[in-house]
Parts: structure tokens; sequence; C-alpha cells
């Protein structure tokens, strides 16, 4: 069991008033883990225990813990501007914005910035409806798009149906992915308003699209009078080694959802970024939708710097290298542990090991956080482990990650073989 007295003390307090279920589950894990220090890849428990952040809380950290040129920014931003006024423009909205657009497809001509990921789902989706006068979503099963109402609803529906939710099957239609067939059939309806498509099904372990799956989600879309959206929340920010993972599969989307990274670690942004028609209803009522902290000032700045950093060409070489490097070296890995380790889905830094036990990623998350890395199973499909580094992390990081996860692989077929998992 790896705890502090001090961390001790929180997870109690914690199961009284915080979440017993979560205290629960992380104590049968065997870990009672409270972040103290971090920095960059890394993060130490109370203790100060030292952890290599390879689940980067799905892209939040995408440019490591406590960024100091995010910081920075954040601190300097602080001199000057506080969330702003969500009804005016401002000069830190347009900066953001002009930086989104640039890096974006030419047919996106507008953002329209929220706080979180889920958030920035339900307003595509509503946009969608009142540019296409038309309900029903088209997603993915095993999709995870959010907690928030249209987002859940739109998401794998156990999440909706435990809150007492189930999404109305006329207004939600959940298809499988990689299956192009069934979604045209649904679109034969002709009352779809969007197809609402996550890059790379992130909480389903990252399988790998078939050829030309996204072209074909945006022509199927299109010819039967639906946009097509992005779910880019995990995917995007240069994470597949291009800005928008689904650009790298040549798709352009109508809409295009974007959230962790862009906050850099610090403050929640998320975004839409819209073509014309996606942006319809800002020229009908600009006033229609509207929260207190849309597009906050202090955001802006922050989001900007990120994108900053993400354009330069070192980092773009990093990624590249880290791609480069482990492909190398899981491949090696799968090699050895080969009876465990089945299956290795990757698309630049975005990872998905696939175990030959259903539960194999749920016990190579606690192997691993033994030997000092964290990283998060898929909770849609518990044999593969979410294997997501920081798009700066350094060489030498990247190495410890290999040897460490190499012991835990070990360790992890011993304990699927115990009955007690
Ligand atoms: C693909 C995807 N979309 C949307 C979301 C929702 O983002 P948020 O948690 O910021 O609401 C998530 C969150 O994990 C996600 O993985």
């Amino acid at each position: 069991m790896i705890m502090s007295k001090e961390a001790g003390k929180i997870y109690a307090e914690a199961a009284k008033i915080w979440n017993p279920d979560r205290v629960a589950t992380f104590k049968k894990f065997g870990f009672e883990m409270v972040m103290g220090k971090r920095q960059g890849s890394y993060f130490e428990d109370l203790d100060g225990h030292e952890y290599i952040n390879m689940h980067s809380n799905g892209g939040v950290f995408n440019l490591g813990h406590r960024n100091p040129e995010i910081r920075q920014a954040l601190i300097d931003g602080m001199d000057v501007v506080d969330a702003g006024n969500h009804y005016f423009p401002s000069r830190y909205k347009n900066e953001l914005n002009e930086k989104l657009l640039a890096a974006s497809p030419e047919n996106m001509k507008y953002v329209f910035t929220l706080n979180g990921g889920g958030e920035a789902i339900d307003a595509a989706v509503k946009f969608a409806r009142r540019a296409t006068k038309r309900q029903r979503i088209i997603s993915l099963a095993c999709a995870f798009h959010g907690g928030t109402g249209i987002a859940m609803q739109a998401g794998n529906p156990k999440l909706a149906e435990f809150f007492n939710m189930t999404p109305d099957p006329k207004l939600y239609t959940h298809i499988a992915y990689n299956n192009l067939e069934q979604l045209e059939m649904v679109l034969k309806k002709n009352d779809t308003a969007a197809v609402l498509i996550e890059t790379i099904p992130a909480t389903a372990g990252f399988p790998m699209p078939i050829e030309n799956y996204h072209r074909e989600v945006q022509r199927l879309a299109h010819q039967y009078g639906a946009l097509y959206i992005a779910d880019e929340v995990q995917t995007g920010m240069m994470r597949s080694g291009q800005m928008w993972c689904c650009c790298k599969f040549k798709a352009v989307p109508d809409m295009i959802v974007t959230g962790k990274g862009l906050s850099g670690g610090y403050y929640p942004m998320s975004a839409v970024i819209m073509n014309d028609e996606a942006a319809s209803w800002m020229k009908e009522d600009g006033f229609a939708h509207t929260s207190s902290f849309n597009g906050t000032e202090l955001g802006c700045i922050v989001a900007s710097k990120v994108l900053d950093i993400l354009k330069r060409p070192a980092v773009k070489q990093n990624i590249d290298q880290l791609t480069e490097f482990f492909q190398l070296n899981l491949a090696k890995l799968q090699q050895k542990h080969r009876e465990f380790l089945v299956e290795v889905r990757q698309c630049g830094v975005i990872m998905g090991l696939k175990t030959a036990h259903p539960l194999g990623g749920q016990a190579l998350m606690v192997a691993l956080i033994k030997n000092g890395v964290w990283a998060v199973m898929a909770d849609f499909d518990k044999s593969v482990l979410q294997f997501k580094p920081n798009l700066l992390m350094d060489q030498i990081t990247a190495k410890k990650v290999i040897s460490r996860l190499d012991q835990a692989l070990s360790e992890a077929q011993q304990m699927v073989s115990t009955p007690s998992l």
C-alpha cells in the first residue's frame, strides 16, 4: 500500500465529504495517492515518491505540469486583466481565436470558447441543431464526450442511464465504431443534425480507425444534410503529430471541439471551432448562448500561450522523436511480453496498450504506479491501458518509462493470474 500518514488522513476525510466510492476504489487498488510537488513530466506524492505522468489527464498536461511559460503568462495576465466580461469583445479573445483559426482547416471561420470539453460538446450539438433545424445526433457507442447533459447522452449510454437520463432514441443514435454501413442507414432517415465522432475513442482504449474512416464520415454526413463534429478533446493539440488528428486523417469537419490541453494545465478552457454554417446562430442571435465564463480574458491569455508553444518546430520535432521512440521500444516490449501485451495502438503519442486479459489494463495501471508511473486503464475496455506522455517529455524520462513498463508488464501478468483481481 502506497500511503503516508497525511495521505491517510486526507483519504479518510475524503471518504466522508468528497467521494466515498472513489476513495474505496483507490484503496482496493492498493494506493492512496495525494499529489504533492509537480513539474514537467513528474509529480510526487506527499512522501516525496516520484511518478512519471503517462496519463497527462487525457491531455490537460500536454505541456507538462506547471509549465514555466504558461505560469508566467498567467501571472503577467493577472497583473492586467481578470475574467473579463462575456458580453464584450476583447483583444485577448480575438488573439486566441485568430491563433485557433490559423491552426485549423481553411473552412473554419469562428471560435466559441468555453471552460470544459463536455460543455463545448453540448454547445457544438446545439449549434448543429440550430443550423440544420434537425435534432438527431449520431455518435459512437464506445465514445466519451463528457459528463454534461447532451455530451453524456451522446457518449456511451451507460453513463446517462446511471443518472436516469436514458437518451431518447428519436434524438440520439449510437453506432459501432468503424461501421460506415450502419452510419449510412441512420443518415438515410434524413433527420440527423450532426455526426459526432471522437477521432480515436480514448475511453475505449484508442482503437484505430479503418482507412479513410473520417473522410467517409464527412462525405456521408454531408450527403445526407448533417454536420460532422470532430471531438478532438483528447486527440487534438498536436498529440497525433498534427494540430488536429482528424486532419491527419484528411477529414475536414464542420466543427472541431477542443479542451483539456488548451488550459495549459492551469486555466480551464475549451473551444468550438466552426465553419460558417455551424456558426449561423451567431448571425441571428448572438446572445442565444452565453455563460458567465465564456472566453474569460485570463483563459484566453493562457490558451494563446499554449498555441504559441505548440507552433514551435522544436515541439513538433520532439513529438516526432517520442513517436518513433515509443514505436520502436513498445514493439520490443510486445515481442518480449507477447503473451500478455497483445497489441500496441499508436498514432503519434496517442497510445493504447492492449493486454490479453479483460482486466489487464487495470492490472497494468496498478503495477505501473508501484513502479513510479501513472497511467490509466481505458474505462470502457479495461484490457487496455491509455498511455499518453506530455508532448515535451525528454528522452531520459521516456527511457525510464519503458524500463518501468517492462517491469510492470511482468508484475501485471502475474497479478491477472491470481483470482483476487
Ligand atoms: C474525448 C473527450 N471528449 C470530451 C471530454 C469532456 O471533457 P471535460 O472533462 O473537460 O468536460 C473528454 C473528457 O475526458 C474526452 O475524453
